[in-house]
């Protein structure tokens, strides 16, 4: 399919750090692919935690990497499921038309056309549609990631605290095709949906103590992050590893300190406790499609937003109630 591509496009645009609701459209340049690059035209992008994180410019640490006053890339969105329009130099044109998905460098998704890299693309069978596809690349990515720092295989009691976000519902799914048994945390509304992901015991987190849960585990998938480390710890069996995936922290330091407790923690101890830095990954994200594909693991996708109500979708992220993904349309 060869289209021409415009000059010009409207994108969802934070010009600013703040909340959702300081994102406009507006018109920028249509971006070009470089060497190794192809252009999208996007068909679907997922919003994840780390969309919020960058809209807000929070931590502040991250601010000399993303831009100090305003963010480098004004334009959020992730992951995105999209076909090759055009392609850089040494990207074969051959490839124009190919349906794929694939993690964006630090945004661009919420926008008619994105760049990516032609590395990291993931071809999307026509049976996994398009928004079903991108919330695929971290989501899916990080929970494969974080049960790999875990050591998860079958045979071991898995506890899973945040089950019922973009990165809990393919933890717990994951984990139970790994054949682990998967006990989770999540609030009191989602636990019929974690249990049917496959979790076979599930806490609500308001009214129960985590760390005072019955029994030891040999992992421990830590997305909520708000429990101290120390007690925690206490729930795991003697080898047992708590792979730290997510939590708020501090406005300036964000995680750094809670990982610096974990090293302290950690020395002398056969119990280890360790940081999930999830990249982005292709043969992960390869693997993720197919399983999607085979029906092995179905995403759970809260909503699919259309275009012009992705700032609804980067407010409902913002309030970290999301159940599964929020998805946003390409634009018409
Ligand atoms: N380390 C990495 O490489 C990496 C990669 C990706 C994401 N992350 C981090 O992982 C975290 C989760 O990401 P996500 O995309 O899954 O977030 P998300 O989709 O926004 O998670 C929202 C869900 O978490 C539940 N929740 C909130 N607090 C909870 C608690 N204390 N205990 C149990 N469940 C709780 C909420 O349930 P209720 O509505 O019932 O409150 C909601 O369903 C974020 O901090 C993100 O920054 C880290």
């Amino acid at each position: 399919m060869r289209i021409t591509v415009p000059a010009t496009m409207p994108a969802w645009l934070n010009d600013r750090y703040g909340t959702a609701s300081g994102t406009a459209q507006d018109a920028v340049p249509t971006p070009q692919p470089g060497p190794g690059e192809v252009l999208l035209r996007v068909r679907a992008t997922a919003l994840n935690a780390a969309d919020v994180h960058l809209m807000q410019g929070d931590p502040l640490l991250l601010r000399p990497m993303f831009g100090l006053r305003r963010p480098k890339q004004p334009i959020r969105g992730n992951d995105v499921a999209g076909a090759i329009v055009a392609v850089g130099a040494d990207v074969d044109e051959s490839r124009i038309g190919e349906e794929v998905v694939v993690e964006l460098d630090g945004g661009g998704g919420l926008a008619p056309f994105a760049v990516a890299r032609a590395d990291r693309l993931v071809a999307r069978p026509a049976k996994v549609a398009p928004e079903i596809a991108a919330t695929v690349p971290i989501s899916g990515g990080t929970a494969v990631q974080a049960l790999d720092v875990a050591l998860v295989e079958a045979g071991q009691r898995v506890l899973v605290l945040g089950a019922s976000g973009g990165v809990g519902t393919f933890a717990v799914q994951l984990a139970t095709l790994r054949g682990a048994e998967v006990w989770a945390t999540c609030g009191e509304a989602n636990r019929e949906l974690v249990e049917s992901l496959g979790a076979t015991r599930t806490f609500d987190y308001r009214t129960t103590d985590a760390a005072s849960i019955p029994s030891s585990f040999d992992a421990i998938i830590d997305i909520a992050g708000d429990l101290p480390l120390r007690r925690l710890r206490r729930l795991l069996t003697p080898t047992g590893v708590i792979a730290m995936v997510g939590g708020e922290g501090g406005r300036v330091l964000g995680p750094i300190p809670r990982m610096l407790r974990a090293m302290f923690l950690s020395i002398g101890s056969r119990r280890s406790i360790r940081m999930v830095m999830a990249v982005a990954n292709r043969e992960i994200n390869e693997q993720l499609v197919a399983l999607a594909a085979e029906g092995r693991v179905a995403p759970v996708i809260e909503q699919v937003l259309p275009w012009d109500a992705a700032v609804d979708g980067l407010a409902r992220l913002e309030s970290g109630r999301t159940v599964g993904k929020v998805v946003v349309l390409g634009r018409e």
